[in-house]
């Protein structure tokens, strides 16, 4: 099976990768969580500068990992969109320049297809039909996937999305950015009935979500309190802004599912990694008697494993892009008509 190296510049996360069919034989991350904190969100500026000074040594690690030289490899594949343009670039300009010195070929790999299918990496059967809930910071969609590129997208968030939940009332409640990992870390001890916050379309009868809401009412609860909340009076706050999110997410994958009559659900995106949202789902899904995959932990946020994974399908479909083909910060998910 080919060898493929695979970049994901799509954000704030350099990341570079080597697979081999479902095998990933190196992934490197070089996150820039530190850079960013200080502004409370991404720079786009900031992002694409830092980007290249990491790619060089990242490619040089994945391949001393993977035991392998640059000539070992069959394919060069990047992220092309959805993201940061300026970001989106960097990774696609040196993916395309390696293949056209090596003289092999180029994928563009859609970001989200990569988190959808990432919970089938090295699962024997390879990628199944399903329900698919990707949760990032950029993303909430519930797609039915009919097998790899057969996609119907079947409701998205219609303002924020669940990881700009976690991360815009973290900042609210004085926690550093990224808020979902802050956010999951103190809900462990806190009460999740302490604070009543909206479960924003929850009963809409569709498989539309909302997020917006919650910001609105967290900013209107902290306003009621006396002073920042503190200790136990922090983590009940956490803990009820998690199980808001999770009870609207979790009921919406349940249903997607029934609507489908899908058997299995597969759930990816940085907000997976979220450990009361992991653990609702084994438990819905167990009750419902569906067969529920999640991401691997190290592959829920942003990782190109699941780029290279992707690029794999294509090639052994035949597949590949053209050098020419440009990276869009709007890419819509390939093969995915709105159901
Ligand atoms: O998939 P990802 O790395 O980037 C995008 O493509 O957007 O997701 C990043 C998002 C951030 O919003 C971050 O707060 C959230 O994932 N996240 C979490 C957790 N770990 C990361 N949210 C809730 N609980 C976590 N443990
Ligand atoms: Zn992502």
């Amino acid at each position: 099976m080919p060898a493929i190296l695979a970049l994901e510049t799509s954000c704030d996360e350099t990341a570079v990768a080597i697979t081999r069919g479902g095998a990933v034989l190196a992934s490197e991350i070089s996150s820039q969580i530190a850079l960013h904190q200080p502004f409370g969100g991404v720079v786009p500026e900031l992002a694409s500068r830092s980007h290249l000074p990491q790619i060089r040594p990242l490619i040089t690690a994945a391949l001393d990992h993977a035991g392998l030289r640059l000539a070992d490899i069959d394919a060069f594949a990047a992220t092309a969109g959805p993201g940061l343009a300026s970001s989106l670039l960097i990774g696609n300009t040196v993916a395309k320049g390696l293949a056209l010195a090596c003289h092999k070929p180029f994928l563009a790999i859609n970001h989200l297809e990569g988190h959808l299918l990432s919970p089938f990496i090295g699962h024997p059967a390879g990628v199944v039909p399903c329900v698919a809930l990707i949760v990032s910071g950029g993303h909430t969609l519930l797609l039915h996937c009919r097998g790899a590129g057969q996609y119907t997208l079947l409701g998205r968030t219609k303002d924020d999305a669940a990881g700009e939940a976690f991360d815009k009332t973290a900042k609210m409640l004085g926690l550093p950015y990224p808020g979902g990992p802050a956010i999951d870390r103190l809900a462990r001890t806190g009460n999740p009935r302490a604070f009543d916050l909206p479960r924003g379309m929850l009963h809409s009868g569709d498989l539309a979500f909302s997020f917006s809401g919650l910001k609105t009412a967290v900013l209107y609860t902290l306003e009621k309190q006396a002073a920042p909340p503190t200790g136990q009076t922090l983590a009940d706050m956490c803990a009820s802004i998690q199980a808001a999110i999770i009870d609207v997410l979790v009921a919406k994958t349940l249903a997607a599912a029934r609507l489908t009559a899908a058997s299995v659900v597969a759930v990816s995106g940085g907000v997976s990694m979220n450990s009361g949202l992991r653990a609702r789902l084994t438990t819905a899904a167990s009750e419902a008697g569906l067969d529920l995959r999640l991401a691997a932990p190290a592959l829920t946020t942003d990782n190109a494993a699941m780029i290279g994974f992707v690029a794999g399908l294509r090639l052994a479909a035949g597949l590949s892009s053209a050098l020419t083909e440009d990276v869009d910060p709007n890419l819509p998910l390939g093969g995915a008509s709105e159901g």
